[in-house]
C-alpha cells in the first residue's frame, strides 16, 4: 500500500490596509527608525482599524477565501478548520467555528489552537496527523492574529515589534511522498513568566484594577526570550537536518517565523544556509504571531517549486519552538 503523506496543496494570505511605519511610532512612543531596523529588521507593520473590519476571523476569512479561489475549492469538501491564534474574537465561543461558517464549510468541525508564535506550527503536525492517518481528506489551517487588540501603544519594547496578518494553508493527502516529512516540537512551561499577558485568563480574571494597571497587554522581558529564541531555534533546525541527512545544500527555503531578523540570521548561519535561502518578510509585516509562517508561503509561493525542501522553524511564548521538514507539493 502506498504511504500516505500531507502535503499543502494551496495558500493564501490576508494583512490589513493600515500600515504602521517607524516614523509614525517615533510620534507615539520615544524610539527611532535606526534602533527598530538595527535591532530587529522591521521597518513598517499593518494594523487592522475598526473602520476595515474587527477581530481576528476578519482577516482569517480574508486568507482562506483567498486560497478557495485561487484552488478554485468547494468549501463544503472541507472537513476541518483549525484558527492557530493566541488572540481569538472571543474567550470562548471557537473563532474557527464562525470562520468557518463564514468561508461556507458547513460540512466541516472546527477549532481553535493557541501556542503564542508557535501555534502555526505545531498547527501544521496537527492536520497533518489527521491527514496521514486517513481520517480526514481536506484540511484547512489558517494561522491569524490581531496583535494590536493587546499591544500596549505606550510601551516601546513591544509595540515596534507586532502587527497584524493572517495566512492559510490547505493539507490534503499525497502518494508522491510529498508534504510533511518530520517534525520536531518542544515546549517548556518554565518560560511563561518572560513572555504573556498577565489579566483577562483565569488567574487574573478583569477587574477595574486590572485595566487601570494595563494587565491586558502582552509583557515580555525582550532579552531573556531573545536569548531563549536564539539558541532554540537553530538548535531544533539544526537537529532536523541532522536526523534527515540534510545538507546545507539539500534544503530549498528555510521558513522561519518572524520575530527579529537577527533570531532569524542566526538560525540560518546555525543550519550554514546563504541568506538567498531565507524566507524574510519581517521588514512589511513585523510579528504577526501565528500568521508569520502561512504569510510567508502566500508571499513566496511563486518561488517554491515542487519537491523543494522546506525547514520551519519558530519560537513563541509558553515557551514552545520546535522544527518542521516539509517537501513542497506544487509549482
Ligand atoms: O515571537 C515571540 C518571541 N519574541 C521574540 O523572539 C522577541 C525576542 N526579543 C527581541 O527581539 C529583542 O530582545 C527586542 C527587539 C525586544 C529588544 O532588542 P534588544 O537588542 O534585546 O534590546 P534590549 O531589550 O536589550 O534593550 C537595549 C536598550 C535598552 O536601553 P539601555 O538599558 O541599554 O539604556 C532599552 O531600554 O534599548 C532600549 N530600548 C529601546 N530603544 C529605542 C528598548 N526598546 C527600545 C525602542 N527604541 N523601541
Amino acid at each position: 500500500m502506498t504511504k500516505i503523506t500531507a502535503a499543502i496543496t494551496a495558500v493564501g494570505g490576508y494583512v490589513p490596509k493600515f500600515v504602521l511605519t517607524n516614523k509614525m511610532l517615533e510620534g507615539m512612543v520615544e524610539t527611532n527608525d535606526e534602533w527598530i531596523v538595527s535591532r530587529t529588521g522591521i521597518k513598517e507593520r499593518r494594523i487592522l482599524k475598526p473602520e476595515e473590519g474587527e477581530g481576528t476571523s476578519y482577516m482569517a476569512i480574508k486568507a482562506a477565501n483567498e486560497l478557495i479561489e485561487k484552488r478554485d475549492l468547494d468549501p463544503t469538501e472541507i472537513d476541518l478548520v483549525i484558527v492557530a491564534t493566541a488572540t481569538p474574537d472571543n474567550m470562548v465561543a471557537s473563532t474557527a467555528a464562525f470562520v468557518a461558517a463564514k468561508i461556507g464549510a458547513k460540512n466541516a468541525f472546527a477549532y481553535d489552537l493557541l501556542a503564542a508564535c508557535s501555534s502555526f506550527l505545531f498547527g501544521m503536525s496537527t492536520a497533518a496527523s489527521y491527514i496521514q492517518s486517513g481520517r480526514y481528506k481536506k484540511v484547512l489551517l489558517i494561522g491569524a492574529d490581531k496583535m494590536s487588540s493587546i499591544i500596549d501603544y505606550t510601551d516601546r519594547t513591544t509595540c515596534i515589534i507586532f502587527g497584524d496578518g493572517a495566512g492559510a494553508a490547505l493539507f490534503e493527502p499525497n502518494e508522491e511522498g510529498l508534504g510533511l516529512q518530520d517534525e520536531y516540537l518542544r515546549s517548556d512551561g518554565n518560560g511563561r513568566q518572560f513572555l504573556g499577558m498577565d489579566a483577562g485568563g483565569s488567574i487574573m480574571p478583569a477587574t477595574e484594577e486590572t485595566v487601570k494597571n494595563r494587565k491586558h497587554y502582552i509583557y515580555q522581558d525582550g532579552r531573556t526570550v531573545f536569548k531563549f529564541a536564539v539558541s532554540n531555534m537553530a538548535d531544533v533546525a539544526e537537529k532536523i537536518m541532522q536526523r534527515n541527512n540534510l545538507q546545507e545544500s539539500d534544503v530549498a527555503w528555510l521558513v522561519p517565523h518572524q520575530a527579529n531578523k537577527r533570531i532569524i540570521d542566526a538560525t540560518a548561519n546555525r543550519m550554514g544556509l546563504d541568506s538567498s535561502k531565507v524566507l524574510m518578510n519581517i521588514h512589511r509585516y513585523g510579528n504577526t504571531t501565528s500568521a508569520t509562517l502561512p504569510l510567508l508561503l502566500a508571499d513566496f509561493e511563486g518561488q517554491l517549486k515542487k519537491g523543494d525542501n522546506l525547514v520551519f522553524a519558530a519560537f513563541g511564548g509558553g515557551f514552545t519552538w520546535g522544527s518542521i521538514y516539509l517537501k513542497w507539493a506544487y509549482n
